[in-house]
């Protein structure tokens, strides 16, 4: 008998094949059609970025890319990374069996609907677990909540998914599944369905009581920070600096808000120039998207090459000087311990995957409520009411 995660993983396969004949059918123009509903998942997928107008060399190799990740996340099966914590990849195994499908077919759908969401849900994870661990602290309600927090107020996104995730999860076995592990899996899901690697999640969280506004301000880096006070931020909970690498590397998808980066484009660090390690065309771009009499609520692409696919073309803009942040950028920046590890992860997408995967695992490993501390939420924005 497979267990859960190989049978997903082998649908998945199924669909990457699928893909794949996508690709050569349509290079002989026929058309293809029937392969089961998980099928029609993947080309209601690729439909969309089609019927978007994307450049069809973009598609194909989008489709490429997909293609490998199955293959990673086949292999990646066979790798499990040892940690000291208690957390196991069985833990649902009799309790919540379909865990990890639902989850998947979820994020399946969120992603279908806006490709951006699989940045926000990565997001959401790493949000939560610097802030007192992952434990779900980030998705409580409340005026003092840490979606309040400056790095969050105005930019967290994919709640109303997880809302939908959590409900399934609830329908199929009710007070079971935490919220901590729900971030924990959209987080994994939605890179692998941007095209990235895959790996097992370690489960068995339990959720929060309290949120932390303040560690949410305190703990979160900002686009707007030294290397050090960033790579000080991971030493705090557990992290190193290969760790702030590749984790960065999570900017190969998604947006940001001009509010983020609008700082470099006219008076960097009032020197009445823009930030000198921009490159210049697109210092001219942004600062026609961005103008300072915005509010700053206008967004543009982390990763100007391939937008939404999950590559390691960051790592090749930051060589470029095309790093959207000041954040970004400061990982290439002159004699740093950080500058190989870009260089290193530009030219080679396995050495990335496989240093973001570690580092994915040991973000959530941090301190995490196991046994019988906190609560298994019924609803991720509240506490059960006692
Ligand atoms: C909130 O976070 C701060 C900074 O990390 C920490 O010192 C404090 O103990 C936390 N408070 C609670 C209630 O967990
Ligand atoms: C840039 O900022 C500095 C410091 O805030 C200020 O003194 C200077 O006038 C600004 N220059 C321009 C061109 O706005
Ligand atoms: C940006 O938009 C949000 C609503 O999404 C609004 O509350 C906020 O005031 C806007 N920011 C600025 C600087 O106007
Ligand atoms: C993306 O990068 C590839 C190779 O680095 C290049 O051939 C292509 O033109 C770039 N596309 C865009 C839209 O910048
Ligand atoms: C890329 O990294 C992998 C994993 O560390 C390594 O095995 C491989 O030799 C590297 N490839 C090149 C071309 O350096």
């Amino acid at each position: 008998m497979m267990d859960d995660m190989n049978c997903l993983c082998l649908s998945n396969f199924n669909y990457l094949i699928v893909i794949f004949i996508i690709c050569i059918s349509e290079s002989y123009g026929s058309s293809s059609k029937d392969f089961g509903h998980d099928h029609l998942l993947a080309l209601a997928f690729l439909r969309r970025l089609d019927s978007e107008g994307t450049q069809k060399e973009w598609l194909t190799d989008i489709r490429c890319k997909i293609l490998l990740a199955g293959f990673v996340c086949h292999l990646g099966n066979e790798l499990l990374l040892s940690t000291s914590s208690q957390l196991t990849v069985d833990f649902y195994k009799s309790s919540c069996p379909n865990v990890l499908r639902i989850v998947r077919g979820e994020v399946m759908i969120a992603i279908k609907n806006e490709m951006r969401m699989a940045a926000s849900l990565l997001r959401l994870h790493f949000h939560d677990c610097f802030v007192n661990g992952c434990d779900g602290s980030v998705l409580l309600d409340g005026s003092d909540g840490e979606k309040f927090a400056l790095p969050n107020i105005n930019s967290l996104r994919g709640l109303e998914v997880v809302d939908r995730i959590k409900a399934a999860l609830e329908n199929s076995c009710p007070g079971v599944v935490s919220c901590a592990d729900l971030l924990t899996i959209a987080a994994r899901d939605s890179v692998l369905l941007s095209g990235g690697p895959s790996w097992k999640v370690l489960l068995g969280r339990r959720d929060g009581l309290v949120a932390n506004k303040t560690g949410a301000d305190q703990g979160l880096p900002s686009p707007f920070e030294s290397l050090d006070g960033i790579i000080n931020k991971f030493v705090d909970v557990g992290l190193g600096v290969t760790d702030v690498v590749a984790l960065s590397g999570a900017h190969t998808i998604g947006l940001a808000r001009c509010a983020m980066f609008n700082n470099r484009l006219f008076n960097f660090s009032g020197s009445g120039s823009p930030d000198p390690t921009m490159e210049s065309a697109m210092v001219s771009d942004l600062q026609a998207l961005c103008p300072l009499t915005d509010d700053g609520n206008k967004t543009t692409v982390l990763d100007r090459n391939s937008t939404d696919l999950f590559d390691n073309h960051y790592f090749k803009n930051l060589l470029n000087r095309k790093g959207l942040l000041g954040s970004d950028q400061i990982l290439f920046s002159d004699s740093t311990t950080t500058k190989a590890l870009v260089q290193a992860y530009s030219s080679n997408t396995t050495l990335f995957f496989a240093d973001f995967v570690k580092a994915m695992i040991k973000m959530g490993n941090i301190s995490p409520l196991t046994g019988s501390a906190g609560q298994i939420r019924n609803n991720c924005r509240l506490l059960n009411s006692s």
